[in-house]
């Protein structure tokens, strides 16, 4: 079948991936109550377009943390992109190059940081998770800005892996050639047995992040490095506000794609009141069901600097390779294009909260 727009990917991705993987990166947590809810809440928020204005050449670019960028859409980190391809993080590298994006790298990704730097020279941001050993999580934080990463990305929604029932039903495990590369001194911890939840992520989760950390944690980081930081994972008001106090650059709205704590709310539903308190002082992104230009345009228009998108590349990265991370990149590019030109909007600047109504 041809795909069409990017909910058209994921079937024909899960035919090519195991099924175990495929509930992976499907997957949420528990009763998958938030996940869905992540769909619907853009779904039901509604543009109020104007009409008879000049939209004869639209320009979707934008600046994120002052970078430009040539529309608001960047890579969400996501563990483990060998699992889709064999060409892994290196292929979502290439593709967001050229595109001109931004791609966030994670810390469990399944080729070493350095070369992922190495496959690309577009922009790169690394996601932090803190190992409970500091001094690992110092030598991470190093190795990221010699690579040449431009900002660091705390994932705070972590303290413990969600529950992944899929992957319970599965006794989802690493494959021997795919594993979060980037402590090779730890991998021997990712094969622990089997009984944290019946997961190797969960296993590996437990045995190596600190779920000790506060917001100190910030502190400390900015103590190790210039480069500009991101916390993600906030869904409330009064953390956005500490977040600010604590000095960041900017925070991504996120419940982790619906994967951590079932029952928070969709990313739609908090994003304008994070933004009314603290937009003014950092960029705001937000990720979490993003399937369509419109779904761009109504978080930009709720006051969103930018977006991230997690699952759609994976699919495009299963289905495709290099050239599939980028069709989806392009093709909610185009989208987005076009919901600007049906707005009656020519520049990223005109988008706002008089478009929306929920
Ligand atoms: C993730 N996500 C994630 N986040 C993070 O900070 N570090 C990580 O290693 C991962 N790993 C990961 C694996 C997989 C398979 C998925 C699907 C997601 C969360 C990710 O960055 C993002 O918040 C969500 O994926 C956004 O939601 P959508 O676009 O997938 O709906
Ligand atoms: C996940 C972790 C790795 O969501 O962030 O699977």
């Amino acid at each position: 079948m041809q795909a069409f727009n990017l909910h058209h990917l994921e079937p024909i991705a899960a035919e090519k991936l195991a099924p175990s993987v495929y509930d992976f990166i499907a997957g949420g947590a528990e009763d998958e109550v938030t996940l869905a809810r992540n769909r619907t809440a853009w779904e039901v928020l509604r543009i109020i377009p104007r009409v008879l204005v000049d939209v004869t050449s639209v320009d979707t670019s934008t600046t994120v943390l002052g970078r430009s960028v040539p529309s608001p859409v960047i890579i969400a980190p996501v563990a483990l992109h060998r699992l889709a391809h064999e060409e892994g993080e290196a292929a979502v590298a290439r593709a967001a190059a050229s595109v001109g994006t931004i791609m966030t790298v994670s810390t469990m990704s399944s080729t070493r940081l350095e070369d992922v730097a190495q496959a690309a020279d577009g922009p790169k941001w690394f996601q932090l998770y803190c190992y409970s050993d500091r001094a690992v999580t110092e030598a991470l934080v190093g190795r990221a800005e010699a690579a040449g990463y431009e900002a660091l990305v705390l994932t705070a929604d972590v303290p413990r892996l969600g529950r992944r029932e899929r992957d319970f039903r599965h006794g989802l495990s690493f494959p021997v050639d795919v594993m979060p590369v980037n402590f090779l001194d730890h991998l021997e911890l990712a094969s622990v047995p089997q009984d944290r939840q019946g997961s190797a992520l969960a296993a590996y989760t437990a045995s190596l992040l600190d779920p000790g950390l506060t917001w100190d944690i910030v502190g400390w980081l900015r103590s190790l490095t210039s480069m500009p930081l991101i916390v993600k994972g906030i869904l409330s008001v009064e953390d956005a506000r500490i977040a600010v106090d604590e000095g960041v650059a900017g925070i991504v709205v996120s419940n982790h794609g619906g994967r951590q704590l079932d029952g928070v709310p969709a990313t739609a539903e908090v994003l304008a009141e994070i933004v009314d308190a603290v937009g003014e002082n950092v960029d705001v992104l937000v990720d979490g069901g993003i399937r369509r230009g419109t779904d761009v345009l109504k978080a930009l228009a709720l006051g969103a600097k930018a977006v991230m998108i997690g699952r759609p590349y994976i699919w495009g990265l299963a289905i495709d390779g290099e050239a599939g991370v980028a069709r989806v990149l392009e093709m909610l590019r185009l989208e987005f294009d076009l919901a600007m030109a049906l707005s009656g909007v020519t520049s990223v600047s005109q988008i706002g909260r008089r478009l929306i109504r929920s």
